[in-house]
């Protein structure tokens, strides 16, 4: 190889020292091109990553049920996705750029504001958590919400943001309300079943009472009848002022008496019914009140009669209910003991298809342990041998024999009113 010994020999000449650079230099060049093509493949595939990573994000914030909102440390909104658009009826243009107070019901305002409770718990804690209230969208649309906010980009360094999630309640409000609606009504429903069931109750209570009442009176009034004949006739032959003739006038008192319970107990038990007529309410009403007015017992007593000017037709015995109403006029008499005031009042109740009266006192009243035991027989509060605790049990028996019903509603120290129904004759139930 001789060409290339003797070029060995040679001393590198400067176009070689060039050739040889400049072999150096395309490698090298070659080699930076390659890296550089590497690195724009490598940023190619970075950036292809970053824009799918940013597509999920984006479609994931537009996915959300949810309303978002990204706000800047100075508290105006720089995001607001779909849904918040949504919840609100408001443009992207609307809501962007405008500071998130803005977007809070008046009454809310200060809840949010920088400051305020909210933001000083965002700021120690870096989270809010479910926190409601309320927000004003378009046209006014108030719309509550539960809210959840955390910091964006804390721990330690520059806040950039507060990131809040706002969601709807409008759907669970309604569904609570309807909820909270429809227990009230089965609330009511069960209360109504239990007045129903006490009032069954308490009008089997009562004919089982007339029941035995009846069975009672019939059995002693026979013997009673006998003592008193018999007594009138040694009464007859007894010398008036003989100590026999004494005794025998106590044992005719005190058999009349006896006469007198056991026609109460037939009263109240009412097995045989009299004759009903035609008659009007308001006339029974009106002759009872007239009857009592005169005694001394209503004297110093305030009444007020409030009677309608048209009739109340109703089938029935005028006697028998003009005790009925004696009787309660009598006690509201003696509850006010010559001080206060009775209002009596008819009118019909066309709905219930009934006459109705009622009688309320300003007296004493009555404790809620003689509310539900006052029409039963025997029941008083009046001292031995004022009051036999049968005027009330009589008027029920005459109520329930016409068919009608009688209530009482006092509470202590407020007074009493009995309200009495009766039902109107059918001709005027129908209208004719
Ligand atoms: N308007 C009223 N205000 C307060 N208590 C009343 C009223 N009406 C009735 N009462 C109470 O009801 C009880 C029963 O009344 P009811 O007429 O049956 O018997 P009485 O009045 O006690 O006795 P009687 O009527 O046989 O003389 C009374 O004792 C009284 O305690
Ligand atoms: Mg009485």
């Amino acid at each position: 190889m001789p060409r290339s010994n003797a070029a060995a020999k040679r001393p590198p000449c400067e176009f070689d020292l060039n050739e040889n650079l400049w072999v150096e230099m395309i490698r090298s060049m070659e080699g930076l091109y390659a890296d550089l093509a590497t690195a724009q493949t490598e940023m190619e595939r970075r950036a292809e990553q970053l824009q799918a990573s940013h597509n999920f994000v984006e479609g994931v914030i537009r996915n959300m049920v949810n309303a978002l909102v990204v706000v800047d440390p100075e508290g105006h909104v720089t995001l607001a996705n779909e849904s918040c658009r949504r919840l609100l009826g408001l443009s992207e243009a609307e809501i962007v750029g405008r500071p998130l107070e803005s977007f809070f019901a008046p009454e809310c305002v200060s809840a949010v504001h920088p400051g305020s409770v909210l933001w000083r718990k965002l700021l120690s804690g870096g989270a809010v958590r479910d926190v409601e209230t309320q927000l004003t969208g378009a046209n006014g649309l108030s719309v509550p919400v539960s809210l959840n906010a955390s910091l964006l980009g804390a721990a330690g360094g520059e806040i950039e943001g507060v990131v809040l999630v706002a969601t709807d309640l409008r759907e669970t409000k309604r569904l609570l309300e309807n909820a909270r609606r429809e227990a009230t009504e089965l609330e009511r429903a069960y209360r109504e079943l239990k007045s129903l069931q006490a009032r069954l109750i308490q009008s089997e209570k009562m004919s089982s009472l007339g029941r035995m009442a009846a069975s009672v009176a019939h059995e002693i009034n026979n013997p009673l009848g006998g003592i008193l004949v018999y007594s009138h006739l040694l009464l007859e032959e007894a010398p008036d002022d003989s100590p026999g003739a004494g005794m025998l006038r106590k044992i005719v008192r005190e058999t009349t008496r006896c006469k007198e319970i056991v026609r109460g107990l037939l009263g109240f038990a009412r097995q045989q019914q009299g004759e009903h007529h035609a008659l009007d309410l308001v006339q029974v009403v009106a002759a009872t009140v007239d009857g009592l007015g005169v005694q001394p017992l209503f004297r110093g007593i305030e009444r007020r009669v409030e009677l309608p000017c048209y009739a109340l037709p109703v089938e029935g015995e005028e006697g028998p209910l003009q005790q009925a109403l004696t009787n309660i006029l009598v006690n509201a008499a003696e509850a006010l003991a010559g001080k206060g005031r009775i209002d009596v009042r008819a009118w019909k109740d066309v709905e219930a298809g009934t006459a109705v009266v009622s009688v309320a006192d300003d007296g004493p009243g009555i404790p809620p342990e003689g509310v539900d035991q006052i029409f039963e027989p025997f029941f008083t509060t009046k001292e031995i041998g004022h009051g036999t605790g049968l005027g009330l049990a009589v008027t029920y028996g005459i109520v329930r024999q016409h068919a009608g019903s009688i209530e009482v509603r006092s509470r202590p120290g407020e007074g009493a009113t009995f309200t009495l129904s009766l039902p109107l004759r059918r001709a005027e139930r129908s209208g004719r």
